[in-house]
């Protein structure tokens, strides 16, 4: 069966421009191509959410030209895709703590969000300023003053807890991609991947191409999601 919800971190922009001899920013704008790539792929499939880790809260302690070189590829990155979007039925959103981003590139994100709201096919999720225990933090401090309030069942239970996450309504991934050799969660869904398969390889992400996504894809189709059970159970 074919992943509902596929994540990717998008890792290696920085080593991908330095073997070119170039600075770290033109990797991440060749970065742009890889994700364009895999929205195609993902709309071909009829794959229904494709989430990407973007910018974690921890880079914003990476170089300020970085950073602002970063945001401006944001802005023009929402501005030129949002008619390919249109054209292809793709509803935009992005997830994080947007109170650290500039209010000018959050502008521009609520426009496109607005303008693809109703779109109906793939759901493309970027995660911008995004860790997970941020997430959890703030669903957290947001549960304890609904709590106070008395408009939840004073025991949390998971499922009221999902509710209170950023990514609440969307589905858990089904499969995790990490580029460029890392094998790490790098503060990303902590509590989202708890039972998400995950696929690690060494290309970088501005090399990343539909058919590396197909091939992580074909693997996943291969794994058994046994969710604690045995095979004999799932087999019956
Ligand atoms: C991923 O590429 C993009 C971001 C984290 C913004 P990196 O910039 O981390 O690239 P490497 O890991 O230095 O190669
Ligand atoms: C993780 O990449 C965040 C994103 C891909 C946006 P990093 O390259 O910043 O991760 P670490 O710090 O090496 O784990
Ligand atoms: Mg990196």
């Amino acid at each position: 069966m074919i992943p509902e919800h596929v994540t990717i971190i998008m890792d290696g922009n920085g080593r991908w421009a330095k073997q070119q001899g170039m600075q770290r920013l033109f990797g991440h704008r060749a970065g742009a191509d890889s994700v364009r790539a895999c929205c195609e792929y993902a709309v071909e499939k009829g794959i229904r959410y494709l989430s990407l880790f973007a910018f974690s809260e921890e880079n914003w302690s990476r170089p300020k030209d970085e950073i602002d070189g970063l945001m401006e590829l944001m802005i023009k990155s929402v501005i030129e895709e949002e008619p390919v979007f249109m054209k292809n039925n793709i509803r935009f959103r992005v997830i994080g703590d947007l109170s650290k981003v500039p209010s000018r590139v959050c502008e521009h994100i609520r426009e496109c969000e607005e303008h693809t709201m109703n779109n109906t096919g793939l759901t493309l999720i970027i995660f911008l300023s995004y860790s997970g225990k941020w997430d959890i933090v703030q669903a957290v401090n947001r549960y304890a003053a609904d709590r106070e309030k008395g408009m939840v069942p004073p025991v949390c239970t998971a499922d009221i807890f999902s509710g209170y996450l950023s990514t609440a309504g969307i589905p858990d991934p089904d499969l995790m991609i990490r580029t460029s050799g890392e094998q790490r969660l790098s503060n990303y869904l902590l509590w989202q991947c708890a039972y998400t398969e995950f696929y690690f390889t060494d290309v970088l992400w501005p090399d990343f191409r539909k058919e590396h996504l197909q091939n992580a894809v074909s693997e996943y189709e291969k794994r058994e999601r046994r969710y604690g059970k045995t095979t004999e159970q799932l087999n019956k």
